[in-house]
C-alpha cells in the first residue's frame, strides 16, 4: 500500500515537472521516463560506399597474421564485401604493379608474391582508401610508425606483410582485376546507422 502511494506520487511529480517543460504527453503510468527518441531521418555518409582492395602478402599467410589483419578493418568499422585465398600468377601480379615492372627490385617482387598464397579481401566505408592506406603504414617498415600494420609485423620493405591500394582510382582498378562483380557481395551490416550514417 506504501509502495503504491510513493509510486502514484512519483508519476504525479514526473507528469507535472514535464508539463512544465512541455513535453510530449508520451508519459503513462509505469513509463516513468520517456524514452531516448531514435533519429528518424539519417542520411548516408556521402562516400560511405567507397571500397578499396587489401591483400595479406605471402609472408603474411606465411606467419598466421590474415585473422590480426582482418580485425583491424572490422575493428575499425569497416565492411568486408569480398574475400579469396589465392596462388598468384605472374601475368596478374605484372597487371597489378604494372607501374613498377622497370623498377630494379621488381624480379623480387614477383618472386616473393608468388612464393605462396595471399588473401585478397575489398572492404567498404568512409574514407576507406585513404584510411586504409593510414592503417597500413609506409611502404617501408623501417618508417612505419608503431600502431601500423606494418609498424607492427614488418622490418623490411621486400616482406611488409600486407597491400592497399594507394587511391581511388587505383583500388577501383585492382578490384576490377583481383575480383569478378558477382564475388562482391552487397550485404547490409547491422550497425551500418553507427559507421555510415550521420
Ligand atoms: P609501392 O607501390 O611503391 O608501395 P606500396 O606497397 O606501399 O603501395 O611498392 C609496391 C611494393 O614493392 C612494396 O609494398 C614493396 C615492394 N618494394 C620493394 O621491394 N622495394 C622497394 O624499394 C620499393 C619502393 C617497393
Amino acid at each position: 500500500m506504501l509502495q503504491q502511494r510513493i509510486f502514484h506520487s512519483l508519476i504525479k511529480q514526473v507528469r507535472s515537472a514535464s508539463a512544465a517543460r512541455g513535453a510530449p504527453k508520451a508519459l503513462t503510468p509505469g513509463v516513468l521516463f520517456p524514452r531516448v527518441q531514435r533519429r528518424s531521418k539519417s542520411i548516408g555518409l556521402p562516400d560511405a560506399r567507397e571500397q578499396t582492395l587489401v591483400a595479406v602478402k605471402p609472408d603474411g599467410v606465411q606467419r598466421r597474421l590474415v585473422g590480426q589483419i582482418i580485425q583491424r578493418f572490422e575493428q575499425r568499422g569497416f565492411k568486408l564485401v569480398g574475400l579469396k585465398m589465392l596462388q598468384v600468377s605472374e601475368e596478374l601480379l605484372s597487371e597489378h604493379y604494372c607501374q613498377l615492372r622497370t623498377k630494379p627490385f621488381y624480379p623480387g617482387l614477383l618472386r616473393y608474391m608468388t612464393s605462396g598464397p595471399v588473401v585478397v579481401m575489398v572492404w567498404e566505408g568512409h574514407n576507406v582508401v585513404q584510411m586504409s592506406r593510414t592503417m597500413v603504414g609506409h611502404t617501408n617498415p623501417t618508417e612505419a610508425q608503431s600502431g601500423t600494420i606494418r609498424g607492427d609485423f614488418s622490418i623490411h620493405i621486400s616482406r611488409n606483410v600486407v597491400h592497399a591500394s594507394d587511391s581511388l582510382e587505383g583500388a577501383q582498378r585492382e578490384i576490377q582485376l583481383w575480383f569478378q562483380a558477382k564475388d562482391l557481395l552487397d550485404w547490409d551490416c547491422c550497425d551500418r546507422a553507427s559507421t555510415s550514417e550521420i
